[in-house]
């Protein structure tokens, strides 16, 4: 099934009526995504958390905030410069990863997000969002810093913020991962993109 949709402002009308899983009666609202809906970097995360099911954004707990420290470091806003989605839209309880069949339904519409908004590069968050596009059985841990195409788009999948706040020791790899897409950014896009 494909999702048809020409705006991401028709698509979201989409995803916040569907109910094709359980998520959406546990959940307080849909998570759709925010950022330049032009942006060439894309950012996917795994789903909302509490924060974000509270405030209806992507990435506004802690997690988020260590998220936009690593993009202002490198001269990258969230709003500016990239869009911020995830594998689901919805809320799991407890935070528990989302199942295969959740995953299922909600990357059809994943899918019709990245195709309207055509990013050159995605940054994959974490294990969830690696083996939701990419393969279920890719491993984040030998995965992460090496670069993979997805329909012909550059992607490069790193830890999730959240595992840099359970584990520091984390957070140099993730700055290199980090490092290699601005650079392929600057390379790509904008040579002068300020640092
Ligand atoms: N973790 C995610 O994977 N996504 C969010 O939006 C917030 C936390």
């Amino acid at each position: 099934m494909c999702i048809k949709a020409k705006s991401l402002e028709e698509l979201q009308d989409k995803v916040l009526n569907c109910r094709a899983c359980q998520l959406r009666q546990t959940c307080n609202q849909v998570v759709f995504g925010e950022g330049d809906p032009d942006a060439n970097i894309m950012l996917i995360g795994e789903g909302p958390g509490e924060e974000e099911d509270k405030k209806g954004r992507p990435f506004v707990g802690r997690a988020g905030k260590l998220l936009d420290s690593i993009l202002a470091e490198n001269g990258f806003d969230r709003f500016e410069d990239v869009y911020i989605a995830n594998i689901v839209k919805c809320r799991p309880p407890r935070n528990r990863i989302p199942t295969p069949e959740e995953r299922g339904n909600c990357l059809l519409h994943l899918y019709k997000q990245i195709e309207i908004i055509q990013p050159e590069i995605i940054i994959l968050l974490g294990a969830t969002a690696l083996q939701g596009l990419i393969d279920p059985l890719a491993k984040i841990t030998k995965q992460r810093g090496k670069w993979l195409s997805w329909r012909g788009i550059w992607v490069m999948p790193t830890y999730h913020p959240a595992a840099l706040l359970r584990n520091p020791r984390l957070k140099q790899p993730a700055s290199e991962d980090f490092k290699m897409v601005f650079e392929k950014y600057r390379e790509l896009i904008d040579t002068k993109h300020f640092y």
